[in-house]
């Protein structure tokens, strides 16, 4: 499932082997069965995999109608077929509360294999806390494999999630086959329509005072045409441009995708050529890149996965640290949320060989997921470990508040003083971050 605008609505997926007559969905409130509400749909269209088994499933999408406030709903999926209906389990999700903070999950490359966080994942899904899931690219390892049978096992394995938490997913290099044909089609339900993309590999969404942007990474590599390069960054220029002109109601601007604009260690190709692609733009064009459009726009944070691990920068800008401190920050700052769990393991800080960036704030090198509250006033964001023997809860590896005051922020900053901070600014790996910022 994934949201409208201000949870206001939410769009639901399903998938069956055969065609059927109708979908239908239908809803009540957890506390009063008798308020069901039913939408019908026309029966879904028949996604058939690229491969050469062209293995086929019949995908279905819904929408709720408008949903009250702070309300547990419970819901089934139907299919209709001649005069029977086939109802699926029943789920439960939660709306948005009347006040004016929320949480959310940040999180990236999950497989069905070696998915670590998976139990945390389904723990935070089950506690109706936080209102959804960025996943910032790369799911199932891949979809399009076996045939595109690996799309339906990922689906499977996820589904107690995603079918409790609105998940606003982004496309990374591991849904590029066929030409994203898997991400397209099980996907199509992100609100890219509404927000003017042609795809639904793009969207923006409002939620309370944050406007969330999901951008394709992808287009800057092999499977982007200039064309393609020249679409993206024009309809991300223009969203971020109406974004930026309405602060005054939605103080924080933040963009998720795939790949990082910044990453350790520096020996990695993603982390050198393929961050300075994503930074500057393709050598082949003269487009430029995220950078450019993320300062222009006051973007406050940045978040990615594709690497397998977690790491924090400070406000960064043209590769320097522009700050150390994320009161009032003057630019943008990124967070690498790769480590969900997949059968590629983590991805290992230890051979640097050069010195570490001074933009780098904490690197965490084991599995784990974020979690980002969302204030008018603060951003904190939070790390958990997640344990690699049994997928439970490990500590907290790093928290840090974000604050400013209500648009427009005031030039300026101030220090954060963090434990275990060296005075370089480098945080010891695995070390347990608890920030104090001094105003
Ligand atoms: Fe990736």
């Amino acid at each position: 499932m994934t949201w409208q605008n201000d949870g206001e609505a939410c769009r639901i997926q399903f998938a069956t082997h055969e065609e059927i007559d109708d979908a239908v969905l239908r809803y009540w409130p957890e506390d009063d069965d008798k308020d069901l509400t039913t939408t019908i749909v026309k029966r879904g269209w028949a996604f058939i995999d690229g491969g050469e088994g062209h293995h086929t499933v019949y995908l279905h999408n819904l929408e709720s109608r408008s949903l009250e406030k702070e309300t547990i709903y419970m819901y089934q999926v139907g299919s209709v077929k001649g005069e029977e209906t086939f109802w699926s389990d029943i789920y439960t999700f939660h709306t948005p509360s009347e006040d004016d903070s929320f949480e959310f999950v940040a999180t990236g490359d999950m497989g069905t294999s070696n998915a670590v966080s998976m139990p945390n994942l389904l723990r935070v899904a089950n506690q109706h806390r936080y209102d959804f899931i960025a996943f910032a690219g790369d799911q199932a390892y891949d979809m399009a494999d076996f045939n595109g049978t690996k799309g339906d096992e990922y689906m499977n394995f996820v589904q107690d999630i995603y079918a409790t938490i609105p998940v606003m997913a982004a496309p990374g290099n591991h849904e590029y086959t066929y030409n994203f044909s898997h991400y397209k089609n099980r996907f199509s339900i992100n609100p890219y329509l509404e927000s003017g993309f042609e795809d639904p590999t793009m969207y923006s969404f409002d939620y309370k005072s944050l406007h969330l942007v999901s951008f394709s990474s992808e287009v800057f590599f092999d499977q982007g045409s200039p064309e393609q390069i020249q679409t993206a960054l024009h309809w991300l220029n223009e969203d971020l441009t109406k974004a930026n002109a309405n602060r005054h109601q939605r103080p924080w601007i933040m963009v998720f995708a795939h790949r990082p604009l910044y990453c350790s260690p520096s020996e990695s190709e993603d982390c050198t050529w393929k961050a300075n692609t994503m930074r500057y733009g393709r050598n082949d064009t003269d487009l430029g890149g995220l950078e450019a459009l993320f300062l222009k726009h006051r973007v406050d944070a940045y978040i990615c996965g594709h690497r397998h691990n977690y790491e924090r920068t400070y406000p960064v800008a043209h590769d320097q640290r522009v700050a150390t401190s994320y009161y009032q920050p003057p630019s943008y700052f990124q967070l690498v949320v790769g480590n969900a769990g997949n059968f590629q393991g983590t991805d290992s800080f230890v051979n640097d060989t050069v010195p570490i960036a001074d933009w780098s704030a904490l690197r965490y090198e084991g599995y784990g997921f974020s979690t980002i509250k969302v204030s008018p006033t603060k951003l904190y964001i939070s790390h958990y470990q997640s344990l690699p023997k049994d997928g439970t809860l490990g500590q907290m590896v790093d928290r840090v508040v974000v604050r400013k005051s209500r648009y427009p922020p005031i030039a300026g900053s101030r220090r954060v003083f963090c434990n275990n901070m060296e005075e370089s600014g480098q945080m010891k790996t695995s070390a347990t971050a608890s920030c104090i910022l001094h105003p």
